[in-house]
């Protein structure tokens, strides 16, 4: 299975275009340090003929001209991207559907749950039905993708898109609303789960064994956003799970056995994202690497 990261960072990508914490103006001064990242999403293949791309990001057609893989090929209209999978209603993560709408034949599979919130707003429409087949499949479902591969989606501790958001917003209910996706073909596994609020028993059990995780690394710290001075929400609250500390994926994911162990939605506030920096020494210690746009992994 060939895997390619299109984005590591979470929603704002890296550099944020309004932000000056500490990683975005080492960027804004020219840092060599910080390099740009865009809105998280991941592709997947068995050929390199066909690819499942897991989210829609924002940054989506910028991903495509970096990536020779996802470039159109033969005569007319083409484009290697045969399916896509949503994995939540976040903007960094549907935004991109809107790049998306030149007649082009797609598969996109997402939960009832997040096919109701595209359906709900009616400038998704530019998707035109003729072309772009909507595919609601249930959790727990293994579905074949049009791109030859399997995709199995299932719960995780989550929450509501922000933009659904009212007053009082569970954080860490299962449901459809957050949800992790197996992909599967050519007798390999790989995860991709770019938002999760806890390492749950029941994750753990699903990871052993797996062959990739592509994991939320949303941020460092449960705090850092607070103490960055940032906003006023934990990781936690946004419905991600820190990377270090007692409660963090480093130390809640350590007795899963896996293959290879990668981070990715990483927000710009995250200091792994800086070369060098001590955070990002600590993850690699702990078997982890920190995703970078253009990255290729072959399972
Ligand atoms: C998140 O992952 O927390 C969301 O992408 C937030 C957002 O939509 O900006
Ligand atoms: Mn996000
Ligand atoms: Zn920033």
């Amino acid at each position: 299975m060939h895997v390619l990261i299109l984005g590591a960072a979470a929603g704002g990508g890296f550099p944020q275009w309004n932000c000056r914490c500490p990683n975005c103006r080492l960027y804004w001064a020219g840092d060599p340090r910080a390099r740009a990242r865009s809105q998280a999403s991941a592709a997947f293949s068995l050929d390199g003929e066909k690819w499942l791309v897991l989210g829609a990001s924002p940054d989506i057609r910028q991903q495509i001209l970096d990536n020779p893989a996802l470039h159109p090929r033969g005569a007319d209209r083409h484009t290697p991207i045969a399916a896509i999978g949503l994995l939540n209603g976040d903007i960094d993560h549907v935004g991109g559907l809107l790049t998306l709408r030149e007649r082009q034949a797609l598969e996109l599979i997402g939960t009832q749950t997040t096919q109701e919130a595209l359906a709900a707003s009616p400038i998704f429409s530019a998707l035109n039905p003729d072309f772009v087949l909507r595919r609601a499949v249930a959790l727990e479902e293994s579905v074949e993708t049009a791109a030859g591969l399997m995709l199995r989606l299932f719960a995780v501790p989550g929450k509501v898109p922000l933009w659904q958001e009212g007053q009082d917003v569970e954080i860490g209910g299962l449901g459809e609303a957050t949800v992790g996706a197996l992909i599967e073909g050519g007798g390999r596994r790989a995860y991709y789960i770019p938002s999760c609020a806890a390492a749950t028993e029941a994750l753990l059990a699903e990871l052993d064994g797996a062959d990739l995780l592509l994991f939320d690394g949303t941020c460092w710290e449960d705090d850092e956003m607070i103490r960055l001075g940032l906003g006023p929400k934990t990781a936690h609250r946004m419905g991600h799970l820190s990377m270090n500390g007692p409660q963090g994926a480093i130390v809640g994911l350590a007795s899963a056995r896996i293959g290879q162990r990668v981070f990715i939605h990483i927000n710009n506030s995250n200091p792994v994202l800086i070369d060098g920096a001590p955070e990002r020494g600590v993850a690699e210690a702990a078997g982890w690497r920190i995703a970078e746009d253009g990255m290729e992994i072959e399972l």
